[in-house]
């Protein structure tokens, strides 16, 4: 972690106080029970500055002042966040509060929503992704999407993954497009129960292992970041213990930014939590320090589920 620069004044970033800074724990591994130690809030619920420091050293994407307007609808209020590389960040918050469309200003996905508005600078290797020349083809595949419903293509397993390969030229021929599919059907934890029916619809598949032929998919275009909206709301235990196994697997490789509305899969897989409220974002910092001593009121509030 790193103060934030000079040259980048997170503006509405509110440092904790030093009682509070002190309780700052060493970075976690993820592992965390969801225990929240009462009355450990520092700053009132009507303070709407980030507490918290937004910043890593080493971030696949740094957004900063980000804004989205649904018409007049103001969502995302000066949203300054970086996600680094190789981290799980986990968003959560009352339902409404922004967390979807903040994900989605990362690769875009906004853009296909008509009177959505976004400002802002979001940067990945020193180019703002909101730039007029982006393409945003190359750029979605270099921040993959998976979202709450698992959307498979209604085409077969081997079709669903060498799709994003073959347009994006990551393969010259049949072999290494069947490298590819092999590859990452084994990353998404999905091979061995497939292997024999890659040439069957991917719809023909149960919603768990739907959802990680989505994840083979999305790994499919050696993305940087990897986007998840409430991956496994729709899953059972099994399903969801597996995709959180392969998380803390992708990350060795990548960056995840999840939205998940389950405190307990928060604490099981994120290095750090941002919390979100209407709009702004409250409070972030390391995941074991959001759950278990909560600077801002709010936070607490949302974590002990006083409301939400
Ligand atoms: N397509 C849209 N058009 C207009 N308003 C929208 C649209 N999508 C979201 N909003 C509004 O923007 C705000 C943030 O919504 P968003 O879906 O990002 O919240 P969320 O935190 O993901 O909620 P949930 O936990 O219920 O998924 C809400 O007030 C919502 O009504
Ligand atoms: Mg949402």
């Amino acid at each position: 972690m790193q103060a934030n620069p000079a040259s980048d004044p997170g503006r509405k970033t509110l440092m904790p106080p030093p009682a509070a800074r002190k309780q700052e724990p060493a970075k976690g591994s993820g592992e965390h029970s969801v225990e929240v130690m009462r009355h450990t809030a520092t700053v009132s619920r009507d303070v709407r500055a980030t507490v918290g420091d937004p910043r890593v050293e080493d971030p696949a994407i740094r957004s900063s002042g980000v804004n989205v307007f649904y018409g007049d609808a103001h969502a995302i209020k000066a949203v300054d966040l970086d996600i680094g590389k190789n981290e799980i960040l986990a968003m959560i918050g009352p339902s409404g509060c922004g967390k979807s469309t903040f994900l989605r200003c990362l690769n875009r996905m906004n853009d296909t929503i008509d009177g959505c508005r976004v400002t802002g600078e979001i940067v990945m290797d020193g180019e703002n992704i909101n730039g007029r020349d982006i393409d945003v083809v190359p750029l979605r595949a270099r921040v993959g999407m998976v979202f709450q419903k698992p959307n498979p293509f209604p085409k077969s397993i081997w079709e669903n993954i060498a799709f994003g390969p073959r347009i994006h030229r990551l393969a010259t021929s049949k072999s290494e497009l069947d490298d590819i599919v092999e590859d990452s059907l084994k990353r998404a934890g999905l091979w061995k129960e497939v292997a024999d029916r890659l040439q069957l619809p991917g719809t023909g598949l149960s919603g768990g292992q739907q959802q990680r032929l989505c994840i083979a998919r999305a790994i499919a275009v050696q993305p940087e970041v990897l986007l998840m909206d409430e991956p496994c709301s729709a899953l059972d235990p099994i399903s969801t213990a597996r995709i959180e196994e392969l998380m803390i697997e992708l990350r060795e490789s990548l960056s995840i930014a999840i939205v998940t509305h389950s405190m307990q899969q928060a604490a099981r897989v994120s290095t750090r939590t941002a919390f979100f409220h209407l709009g702004d974002l409250i409070e972030i910092g390391q995941t074991k320090q959001v759950f278990s001593a909560p600077r801002h009121q709010l936070t607490e509030d949302y974590v002990t589920g006083v409301f939400g």
